[in-house]
């Protein structure tokens, strides 16, 4: 493969986090619920009125500053998310104005919580292609407006708490509710020829008779696309069949890794860091046990974050690199699954 190289990281989360102790003033749970299925204690959220856009221009100037170049020096934006600011256009042109990045090539891209490593496959081709030379890619979530939450409540004293009809929708919804928080994380990406370094391998999956095992229900199969029907039948809220996503991520998420690891032709004990989408700490846990490598090399902020969608690696990424962990040499996994379902894995040389 080419040298694709990552060149500059940057992350950023909104506001202030909300606790599980917020959470269960909306619904029925507890933090030891949540915390021993997930491991998660906290979350961010987008305020009212800011989009994934918002939330990536934040992110992208960071990991711009770290490559050392401007917005007009990208040629191509990658925009990941599920989340977008508009339900067309989508969010890859709002950040591009954002930035300044006028005239600027964006596509926005819809693998969900797997769409990192889609996008590196993306990048990847456009680098080796020739059709572009400094790219940014960028996944942004602002799932706060499918929460299925009286946000009412969380502005009003610590003894508040939901009820009536707002706790009961809350409740249906609890075990999702519980998994995501808002954010973004950006990464630029560099052809850098004659270097032993970069990517060297990706093993892709997508499986659409899965879809509806995670899949927000409205959209344009209904006419008009926005109707009672859509508030009455909860249509804006995801559908999740979270145990069957959980057998799948264990099951198929080793697989890719091993399947990469031979594409790539290095063994699985030669990987120094696996950094993993963080939708369930206890995903992670039985990854790596099925693995067999030790929990040192897979590291986790589920318990800070939640679950970030298409933002979750580049802010993993991002926070692993600004802490000193990320040291030339080191061999990369990136590994992922999100709606779809899509999966897969991509090794990176740093
Ligand atoms: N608080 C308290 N109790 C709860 C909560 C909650 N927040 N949510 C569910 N429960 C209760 C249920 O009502 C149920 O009670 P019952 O046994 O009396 O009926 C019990 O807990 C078990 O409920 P399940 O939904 O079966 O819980 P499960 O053990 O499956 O855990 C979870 C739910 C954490 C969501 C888990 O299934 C999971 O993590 N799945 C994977 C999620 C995932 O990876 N999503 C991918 C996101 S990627 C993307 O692309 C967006």
């Amino acid at each position: 493969m080419s040298q694709l190289t990552i060149t500059g990281t940057g992350s950023y989360v909104p506001g202030i986090p909300y606790t599980n102790d917020d959470l269960a003033r909306l619904m029925d749970t507890s933090d030891e619920w949540i915390h021993q299925r997930t491991g998660i204690r906290q979350r961010h959220y987008a305020p009212e009125g800011a989009g994934a856009s918002d939330l990536a221009v934040h992110a992208s100037r960071a990991a711009l500053e770290a490559a050392g170049i401007a917005p007009k020096d990208l040629d191509y934006i990658l925009f990941a998310t599920m989340t977008p600011d508009y339900i067309m256009p989508g969010s890859g042109p709002l950040l591009g104005a954002k930035l300044g990045a006028i005239g600027c090539p964006a596509v926005d891209i819809r693998q969900q919580c797997a769409a990192m490593i889609y996008g590196l496959q993306i990048a990847n081709a456009l680098l080796e292609s020739d059709s572009a030379e400094r790219i940014l890619l960028v996944g942004a979530e602002t799932h706060a407006s499918f929460m299925p939450y009286d946000w009412s409540v969380l502005r009003r004293s610590a003894t508040e708490r939901a009820e009536g009809e707002a706790l009961e929708l809350a409740n249906r919804h609890r075990a999702l509710a519980i998994l995501f928080g808002d954010g973004a994380g950006a990464l630029v990406l560099e052809k850098r020829s004659g270097e032993a370094r970069g990517l060297l391998a990706v093993d892709l999956h997508t499986d659409g008779t899965l879809a509806e095992k995670l899949h927000i229900p409205a959209g344009f199969r209904s006419h008009p696309f926005v109707s009672h029907r859509t508030i009455d039948e909860e249509r804006w809220i995801p559908r999740m069949e979270g145990r069957d996503v959980f057998k799948h991520a264990v099951t198929k998420l080793p697989q890719s890794v091993r399947s990469c690891c031979e594409k790539a032709r290095v063994s699985l004990s030669d990987v120094d860091v696996f950094v993993a989408h963080q939708a369930n700490q206890r995903i992670n846990a039985a990854v790596q046990e099925a693995l067999g490598v030790s929990e040192e090399k897979v590291p986790s902020n589920i318990e800070r974050m939640g679950n970030t969608s298409a933002a979750t690696i580049p802010i993993l990424l991002d926070e692993l690199v600004r802490r000193g962990q990320v040291k030339p040499g080191m061999l990369l996994c990136f590994l992922a699954l999100g709606a779809g379902l899509h999966w897969g894995s991509a090794l990176y040389r740093v």
